[in-house]
């Protein structure tokens, strides 16, 4: 592709993030700005000079010479969207997760194949330097035969208000899909596929104040999930998700010959401009495994919130302009099977017994 990237991003919450990560792209053009309420659309087309605000998402697909889509908006919006910008022909990223079940993302995955567009799922972490130095050390073998793969992660949303986030009509499985989305991308991507799951889910915050007027009212997605998780070729392995309270992201992968240890504080809220990002991947290798060492980290690129971005949609851009797939870019096949696990661990809660996942999306 010789000219720009042309992209509109559906969007003004979290897709604000992908306007300040393209803008300095010189092989990207953002041509357009899709919100609900057209004055938040007009505000963020004039804060980063986007010709087209709109609250119609069709007129998106309207704009001359576009080349991709980016759809940053409510769960319960992606599917719609998606196949919307698949019809048009267009590229499409899609952020995390994918669709509001596993059929619904398979479904979209096939659709996008089909009709030749290049897809994206929006992961961020995987961009993360310790957790690109995680990858390259569990594909080394250097830790040997691994065993066991345990992770766990908090953010406490204990105080929200009923959000969207917080419906599932809207949202999905709550914390399960929205915090296990990037935990399960993390663990697979390193590691392999998950093979079957024994979940339990718990809402303990179930009345929440009204966004609008503050009238309490119940929040119908879990936001507490334990699961039990076994690999296909990684062992058994364990993963906790808590909207309850504020943990860094830990992922821990045991060999036969050692360790590895990743931990990771809020990559959204550093993004946002609060709190510091200084994740860590380090290595214990037996016999001698209280002696833990650093991995190296190619951490330049990640030293501030715009870097980070730029950096991320620098690989996402090129993908989609035609170049080889970068490791770090997640395809809607990943995205699909990330929500196969997340119904798994549904459908364990409800059933109490251990779920088998589909071999492919
Ligand atoms: N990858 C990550 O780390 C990460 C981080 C945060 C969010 N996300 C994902 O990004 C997506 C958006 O989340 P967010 O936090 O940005 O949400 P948000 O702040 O609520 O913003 C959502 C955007 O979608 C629009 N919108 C709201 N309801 C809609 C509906 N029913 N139909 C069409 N458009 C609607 C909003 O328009 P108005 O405001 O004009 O009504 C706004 O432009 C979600 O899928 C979330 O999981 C990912």
């Amino acid at each position: 592709m010789a000219q720009k990237l042309r992209v509109a991003i559906a969007g003004t919450g979290f897709g604000e993030q992908y306007a300040i990560g393209m803008q300095s792209n010189p092989d990207v053009e953002i041509v357009g700005v899709f919100s609900r309420r057209l004055e938040r659309a007009a505000a963020m087309a004039q804060k980063f000079g986007i010709p087209v605000s709109t609250r119609n998402f069709e007129d998106l697909l309207k704009i001359p010479y576009l080349d991709a889509v980016a759809v940053v908006t409510p769960n319960s919006t992606h599917a719609e969207f998606v196949h919307e910008a698949i019809r048009a022909r267009k590229h499409v990223i899609c952020d995390k997760p994918l669709a509001m079940n596993g059929a619904e993302a398979a479904d979209l995955y096939r659709l996008a194949e089909a009709a030749g567009v290049r897809h994206v799922t929006f992961v961020p972490y995987r961009f993360s330097p310790a957790s690109i130095a995680m990858k390259t050390a569990a594909s080394s073998g250097q830790i040997g035969r691994v065993v066991s793969v345990t992770a766990s992660w908090g953010v406490d949303m204990r105080d929200e208000p009923l959000r969207w986030r917080f419906q599932r009509k809207l949202a999905g499985a709550g914390v399960v899909a929205d915090l296990g989305a990037h935990v399960v991308d993390l663990m697979t991507w390193w590691v392999g596929p998950i093979r079957r799951v024994l979940g339990r889910c718990k809402t303990l915050v179930p009345i929440r104040p009204g966004e609008v007027g503050g009238r309490r009212r119940k929040a119908d997605v879990p936001d507490e999930c334990w699961t039990l998780l076994e690999f296909a070729g990684a062992g058994i392995g364990s993963a906790k998700f808590s909207w309850n309270a504020r943990r860094n992201q830990v992922i821990e992968i045991e060999g036969d010959r050692g360790q590895l240890i990743y931990e990771s504080p809020s990559l959204l809220q550093w993004l946002q401009g609060r709190g510091e990002f200084t994740p860590s991947a380090r290595l214990a290798l037996a016999p001698e495994s209280a002696r833990v060492t650093d991995l190296p980290i190619e951490a330049k690129e990640f030293g501030r919130p715009e870097e980070a971005l730029n950096r991320m949609f620098r690989d996402i851009a090129a993908y989609l302009r035609g170049e080889e797939k970068p490791d770090c870019v997640a395809t809607f096949q990943e995205g699909a099977q990330t929500l196969h696990v997340v119904d798994a661990i549904e459908t364990s809660n409800r059933t109490g017994k251990w779920v088998e996942l589909p071999s492919s999306p």
